[in-house]
């Protein structure tokens, strides 16, 4: 049986215009739980506001925004660039006004043997996922702190923070410093008035998935039953945790990690399974070389 389906797209928890007057920052906005996450706090009433490198993602973000009929700017930024964010936020300043949630969803990720990474892949991943929340984070604080305004900060992150992640130890590791930093901001700006809170999807497949990222699914068959729910994840549960997160319900919560993944990441088996090495679930030959670069 497992847990039963969520209420159907268009339902909400939250009374309707919870976030009147409102703007939402949701970096990677454009695609994926990015787009599911700025989806539900536009049918709230929120104005949007969405920010990554590509054009096309951009415009698939303005698109969703349009069908709801929220107001939308999008803005080209790269998160790993903390000039390229202040420049975001002032023209999203410009275009809505400032944004008072912040949803740090933008990262980087694909599966590689960890005697396979090279420095640059390591770096890069770790300089999206983890610095660039932290840059993201820190614009949006110093303008309510320097305003005297409170705001509220969403970081979705990843269960293998706490787990590690065999074949994404450049991404298990970055999201580990995202869950670490929520706890420290959440101490650090709660005197501000910043709420800091971190979101952790489990499996939840959705048709922006990269090539990698699908490649990694497209491993397990069946995924449904791979779950301790008997099902994937739905993009508006995810959603649905982070206007929660963000409302004026949960002001009190702050410094917390909420996982929506069906209790996945806690799972364990009565008897052990054979341990397959990242290389053979990859179907990669053995290691080769000492490795450069
Ligand atoms: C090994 C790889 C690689 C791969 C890239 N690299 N893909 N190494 N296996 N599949 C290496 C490159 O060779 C290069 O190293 C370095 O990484 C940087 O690659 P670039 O292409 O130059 O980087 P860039 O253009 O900045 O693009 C970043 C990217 C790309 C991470 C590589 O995939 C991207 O833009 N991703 C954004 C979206 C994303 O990743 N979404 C997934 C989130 S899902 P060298 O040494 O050659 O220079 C997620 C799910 C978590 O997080 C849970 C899953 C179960
Ligand atoms: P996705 O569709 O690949 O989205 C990633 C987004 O990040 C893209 O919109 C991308 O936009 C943006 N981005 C990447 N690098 C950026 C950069 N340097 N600057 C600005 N934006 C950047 O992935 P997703 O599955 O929706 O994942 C969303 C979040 O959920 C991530 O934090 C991920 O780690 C987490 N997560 C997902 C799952 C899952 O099952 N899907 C599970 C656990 C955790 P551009 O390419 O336009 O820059």
């Amino acid at each position: 049986m497992g847990l039963p389906e969520p209420p159907d797209v268009g339902a909400s928890a939250l009374p309707a215009g919870t976030f009147d007057g409102d703007v939402v920052l949701v970096t990677g906005g454009g695609t994926g739980l990015g787009k599911a996450i700025a989806s539900e706090f536009a049918r709230l009433g929120a104005s949007i506001a969405i920010a990554s490198r590509k054009e096309e993602h951009l415009a698939a973000g303005r698109a969703a925004m349009d069908e709801l009929g929220a107001a939308c700017a999008t803005v080209s930024c790269d998160i790993r660039e903390a000039d390229s964010i202040a420049a975001a936020f002032d023209a999203i300043e410009e275009q809505l006004g400032r944004p008072r949630v912040l949803v740090n969803n933008a990262a980087a990720n694909f599966p590689v043997p960890a005697e396979d990474m090279s420095a640059n892949a390591w770096r890069t991943v770790v300089d999206i996922t983890l610095n660039g929340t932290f840059f993201c984070a820190r614009e949006l604080a110093r303008r309510h702190i320097a305003a005297g305004t409170a705001a509220s900060i969403v970081n979705v992150g990843a269960s293998y923070a706490w787990t590690g992640g065999p074949g994404f130890a450049h991404s298990a590791a970055a999201k580990a410093g995202v869950k670490n930093m929520v706890e420290t901001l959440a101490v650090e700006w709660g005197p501000y008035g910043i709420q800091v809170n971190g979101l952790v999807p489990g499996l939840m497949p959705h048709e922006d998935m990269t090539a990698d990222i699908r490649s990694n699914l497209d491993r397990t068959h069946e995924k449904d039953s791979c779950q301790p729910a008997m099902r994937v994840g739905r993009t508006r549960e995810l959603g649905w945790a982070a206007t929660f997160l963000a409302s004026p319900y949960a002001r009190f919560v702050s410094g917390h990690t909420l996982v929506v993944d069906g209790a996945n990441w806690q799972r364990r088996t009565l008897t052990n399974p054979t341990v397959v090495t990242v290389r053979e679930q990859m179907g990669k030959g053995p290691f080769e070389g000492s490795g450069r670069g």
